[in-house]
């Protein structure tokens, strides 16, 4: 890893600063460069990365996160905000997404086919696709949410970029589900970001709480012998044995909760023992190098493009990975 991290580090720097003067996207060499100095460094080189490629806030107004909160969310790494979406909403949003075709995922499933989620549960995830999520009466709502906004750029200290935009549902499987995210694992796809889970289901200890290892997301917060196993999922049972216990949060929480988490933490989906949950994801960057992704891709009669614009101070860049599908 060190060696290759060598060998990249030019041209790691070179798109650094190409992205910084030009907009010009990096390569994948640079992003696994990333990724390697982050388990090399244990994250001050993300620091120093989002510092150099940030674009200062512009102040926040319907800020929803009081200090006290973001005291907690910077030492401990998640926030647990109760009943943020009211019943309707999630019933509203419930609805719509049955009329969704989406996609079945999971360690032993191959199933490409897009189709609505039945009866049958074929795997142990069944996700959407943001391109098709975007249309939706009720992501739109919570796209444009000034407060939902304001609040990433307040626990970013950036002005935010909607990175990606994500829903699915969880179920019942004979093991944790790799695929499915259900083994510990840290993300690493932008310098720094912040994912947003909406929880459209009761969640408790038997239907797979979202789990997170406090403080991990600080500089040298994973441990150098998990780190140096590189950019993938980990073994629970070497994570659990190697952090303290008391450190690991199961977040069990009622519908309509969301969770602000920075998920360059330790975490992962518990492997569901009954029943079923339904996550919506908005995750904000504060800024697109890093991983390469599909721009997420919107219909030219969907009102959120002029909604971003009117609405949304500095919509054009908070909404910068969206893009407007081509005529065929
Ligand atoms: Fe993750």
């Amino acid at each position: 890893m060190i060696f290759k991290t060598i060998l990249f580090l030019p041209i790691f720097i070179f798109e650094l600063v190409m992205f910084k003067l030009f907009k010009i996207k990096n390569s994948q060499y640079s992003h696994s460069t990333m990724v390697n100095l982050f388990c090399i460094s244990g994250g001050w080189t993300n620091r120093l990365i989002n510092f150099f490629l940030k674009k200062k806030k512009i102040g926040n107004i319907n800020n929803i996160i009081n200090d006290k909160e973001k005291n907690f969310f910077e030492n401990e790494g998640y926030l647990i905000k109760k009943k943020f979406l009211d019943i309707h909403f999630i019933q509203n949003f419930l609805r719509e997404l049955n009329s969704l075709e989406g996609y079945w995922d999971g360690d032993n499933c191959i199933n490409d086919k897009k189709e609505k989620l039945g009866i049958d549960i074929k795997s142990t995830k069944f996700f959407y696709k943001s391109d098709d999520l975007v249309n939706l009466k009720c992501v739109k709502e919570l796209l444009l949410n000034k407060s939902i906004i304001d609040s990433a750029r307040e626990l970013l200290d950036s002005e935010p970029i909607i990175n990606n935009v994500s829903c699915w549902h969880s179920f019942v499987s004979k093991e944790p589900d790799k695929q499915a995210a259900q083994l510990w694992h840290f993300d690493m796809e932008r310098p720094k970001w912040i994912k947003i889970f909406f929880f459209l289901t009761n969640c408790n200890s038997k239907n797979g709480p979202h789990c997170f290892i406090s403080k991990t997301h600080k500089v040298g917060g994973i441990p150098k012998r998990l780190r140096m196993l590189g950019y993938k999922r980990l073994d629970n049972e070497l994570v659990e044995s190697t952090l303290n216990k008391d450190l690991i949060k199961e977040i069990i929480c009622e519908k309509g909760a969301i969770v602000f988490e920075d998920t360059s933490g330790l975490h992962k989906g518990k492997q569901l023992l009954e029943g079923h949950r339904t996550i919506f994801q908005i995750e904000f960057a504060t800024s697109m190098f890093g991983g390469l992704i599909d721009k997420i891709k919107i219909n030219k009669d969907n009102d959120i493009v002029s909604r971003f614009n009117s609405e949304i101070k500095n919509g054009d860049y908070i909404f910068q990975n969206f893009q407007l599908k081509k005529d065929k």
